[in-house]
């Protein structure tokens, strides 16, 4: 087995996969439903992405992340993963979902090979899911949770973009949740893409965040559930679950990062905050052989840069692309 290293000697082994650029929610800081789409033709067909998946695991990838948009929103989802679990050399394959439809498919979706699921919330009530998401969804979302525990999807994590005046009261109810129902939460740095209609969110960094959840109890740090991503994990005093951070914007992970990324629309992309790209679609689909594919990944992982600039000396980078056709 190969391995993937790039210019800073980091390994890549983790996969992440945007489906599609569709969503049935408009959330605050992505705007998903309100732009123009891309067309049935620009997006990845299955087998081109089966085919991705398996010259990927030849190359050394071990992980997979499917994301959107929204990944079960697109049809025949389950096929996908049914697709991917048939690859040699994949020993987790996850999905990011806003969860809404996970009631439906969870059960189907872990028969398919689906390991577990990482679901979107930022409010547990019910007007301001509304007014965050364009969507009256909270009672399918926590479905959705109940379901992916149900069937086994686990860990099943929360994440939980932090938003300055918008939901940021929620944090120790959020927390609570760690203790009274064995939630594994993650709060994340909300991320300026700029490109998405989020002006006017604003960060709460993590610090400020754990300054705040200290009235709960002393944080210690654990292991923290299965995953490949840059969380860091602690625990409150009585708490089963555990509280998360991701900090891409005051401490970043770079250093660490362990990641290739596949936009919507057949894009390799080293750095979800950097522009750089590699196409990639069209040489799927002009009869290239795997060798050709294989150097198109190998570039990929060449050209990683060594962090991004969305914060620091070099800040503000924008990203040209939306979010919803990356997939986070
Ligand atoms: P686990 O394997 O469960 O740890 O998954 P994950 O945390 O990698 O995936 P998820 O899709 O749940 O992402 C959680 C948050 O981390 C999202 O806000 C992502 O945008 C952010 N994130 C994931 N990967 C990166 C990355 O490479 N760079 C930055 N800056 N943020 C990332
Ligand atoms: N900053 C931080 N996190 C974001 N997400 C989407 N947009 C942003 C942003 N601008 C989160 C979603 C989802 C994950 C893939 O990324 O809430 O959980």
């Amino acid at each position: 087995m190969t391995a993937l290293i790039d210019s800073w000697q980091r390994q890549i082994n983790y996969l992440r996969i945007s489906v599609t650029d569709l969503c049935n929610l408009s959330c605050v800081y992505c705007s998903a439903g309100s732009l123009p789409r891309l067309s049935h033709d620009d997006i990845l067909r299955y087998e081109e992405i089966q085919r991705i998946v398996r010259i990927a695991a030849s190359m050394g990838i071990t992980k997979v992340r499917l994301t959107g948009g929204e990944p079960l929103a697109r049809p025949d989802f389950v096929k996908l993963v049914r697709m991917i679990s048939e690859i040699k050399g994949i020993d987790d394959i996850a999905v990011t979902t806003n969860g809404i439809l996970l009631a439906k498919y969870a059960k189907e979706l872990k028969e398919a090979g689906l390991h577990r699921v990482n679901i979107s919330l930022d409010t547990l009530k019910r007007e301001r899911f509304k007014q965050i998401t364009g969507g009256d969804k909270l009672a399918d979302v926590l479905a959705g949770i109940e379901t992916a525990h149900q069937v086994g999807l686990e860990p099943v994590k929360i994440n939980t973009v932090v938003m300055r005046g918008k939901n940021d009261d929620e944090i120790l109810d959020f927390a609570r949740k760690t203790i009274t129902e064995g939630w594994h939460v993650r709060f994340i740095e909300f991320m300026p893409f700029g490109s998405c209609g989020d002006e006017g969110v604003e960060t709460v960094p993590t610090a400020e965040i754990q300054e705040r959840i200290k009235v709960l109890g002393k944080l210690e740090p654990v292991v923290g559930p299965a995953g490949n991503g840059p969380a860091k994990y602690y625990q409150l005093p009585g708490s089963k679950g555990s509280l998360g951070f991701i900090t891409p914007m005051t401490e970043h992970f770079c250093a660490t990062c362990n990641r290739l990324r596949v936009t919507s629309d057949g894009h390799l992309r080293p750095c979800l905050l950097g522009n750089d790209e590699i196409a990639l679609k069209n040489t799927l689909r002009s009869g290239a052989s795997d060798d050709e594919i294989k150097q198109l990944i190998q570039q990929a992982v060449a050209i990683k840069r060594e962090e991004h600039h969305l914060s620091g000396e070099l800040a503000p980078e924008v990203v040209t692309r939306p979010m919803y056709q990356i997939g986070g």
